[in-house]
C-alpha cells in the first residue's frame, strides 16, 4: 500500500481535480484504491455527489474513537473506495491539538489499511492552509504530489513546499516522506505563459515533473457539479484522456521505483533554492 498526499499549499491549483479523477483513473485500470477527503470544505465529497452525507468522516477515527473501517464507502467505479469529508473535519484540529501524537494521528489511523495491504494507493486530498490535517497528511504519506498551476510564481511556490517536505522530515514525524512528483495543471494551449512555466518547472525539477500535463477544460470544472469524476461525465473528452494518462505514467513510475529499491533520491532544497535565486524572472507574454 502506498500514500499519496496531494497537497500544496497554495489554494485552487487543482488538487483536488487530480485527487478525484487520478483516484478514478487508477481504479479504472483495476489499482484498488482510497481517496480520502481530508479537506473539511469537502469538494471531493461533493465530486462523488456525497455532500449530505454527515457523520461518515474522519473525525472519529482521528480521535481513535472507531476504526477507519468503518467509513470506507463503495463509489460506482468497482475499485474506487472513498472516506468522504463534513463539517466535523474542521473542529478535529482543535480536539487533535490537545493530544501529544497529533502530528501521527492520521498515520496511526491508517496503520490498519496497511498492515490488511488492504488497498494499493491511498490518495489523500489535503486542505491548501497548513494546519494540523494537511500535516497529519504529510506525516502519514509515502510521497507528495504536488499539482502546479501553469501560471507565474509556480517555481516560488514549490520552493517552499520543498522546504516543508525537509521540515516534516528533520520534525521526525515521518523521514520516508518524498517528493513523488508534480503535475503541471490547468495548462492553457492558448497562452504563452503556460508553456514557459512548465519549461522553466522542468529544468529544475527534471525528471520529478509528469510528461502528462492536465489541460485547462470546461469538462472538468463542471463535473463536480454533476456530483460525477471526469471518466463518468466525459469519458472520451481531453480532461478524461489526460487523466487516465496520468494514471499510466503514475504506475509506471511506481513500478519502476519498486524495480529500483523503492526508493526515490530526496530533493535538496538548498540547489533547488540556489537555483531559482539566479534564474531570470520569466518574460510577460
Ligand atoms: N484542468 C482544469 N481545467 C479547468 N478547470 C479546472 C481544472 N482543474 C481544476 N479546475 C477548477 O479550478 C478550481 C480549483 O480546482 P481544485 O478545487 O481542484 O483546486 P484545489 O487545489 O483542490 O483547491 P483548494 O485549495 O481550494 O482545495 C475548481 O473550480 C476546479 O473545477
Ligand atoms: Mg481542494
Amino acid at each position: 500500500m502506498r500514500t499519496i498526499a496531494i497537497a500544496n499549499q497554495k489554494g485552487g491549483v487543482g488538487k483536488t481535480t487530480t485527487a478525484v479523477n487520478l483516484a478514478a483513473a487508477l481504479a479504472e485500470k483495476g489499482e484498488r484504491t482510497l481517496l480520502i477527503d481530508l479537506d473539511p470544505q469537502g469538494n471531493a465529497t461533493s465530486s462523488f455527489g456525497l455532500q449530505e452525507i454527515e457523520g461518515q468522516s474522519l473525525y472519529e477515527p482521528l480521535l481513535g474513537e472507531v476504526s477507519i473501517t468503518e467509513r470506507i464507502l463503495p463509489t460506482r467505479l468497482h475499485d474506487l473506495f472513498f472516506v468522504p469529508a463534513d463539517l466535523d473535519l474542521a473542529g478535529v484540529e482543535i480536539e487533535i491539538a490537545r493530544m501529544p501524537d497529533h502530528l501521527t494521528r492520521l498515520a496511526q489511523t491508517l496503520q490498519v489499511l496497511r498492515d490488511d495491504q488492504t488497498f494499493d494507493y491511498v490518495l489523500l486530498d489535503c486542505p491548501p492552509s497548513l494546519g494540523i490535517l494537511m500535516t497529519n497528511g504529510l506525516a502519514a504519506a509515502d510521497e507528495m504530489l504536488i499539482p502546479i498551476q501553469c501560471e507565474y510564481f509556480a517555481l516560488e511556490g514549490l520552493v517552499k513546499i520543498v522546504r516543508l517536505i525537509e521540515r516534516i522530515r528533520e520534525s521526525g514525524a515521518n523521514q520516508r516522506l518524498e517528493l513523488g512528483g508534480i503535475v503541471m495543471t490547468m495548462f492553457d494551449s492558448r497562452t504563452k505563459i503556460s508553456s514557459q512555466v512548465v519549461t522553466e518547472v522542468r529544468e529544475h525539477f527534471f525528471y520529478r515533473v509528469y510528461d502528462t500535463v492536465i489541460p485547462r477544460t470546461v469538462r472538468l470544472s463542471e463535473a463536480p457539479s454533476f456530483g460525477r469524476c471526469i471518466l463518468e461525465h466525459d469519458p472520451h473528452g481531453i480532461g478524461a484522456k489526460a487523466y487516465r494518462a496520468l494514471a499510466l505514467e503514475f504506475l509506471r513510475r511506481h513500478h519502476a521505483a519498486a524495480h529500483n529499491s523503492g526508493a526515490i533520491p530526496p530533493v535538496i532544497p538548498s540547489a533547488v533554492e540556489r537555483a531559482t535565486e539566479s534564474r531570470d524572472p520569466v518574460e510577460q507574454p
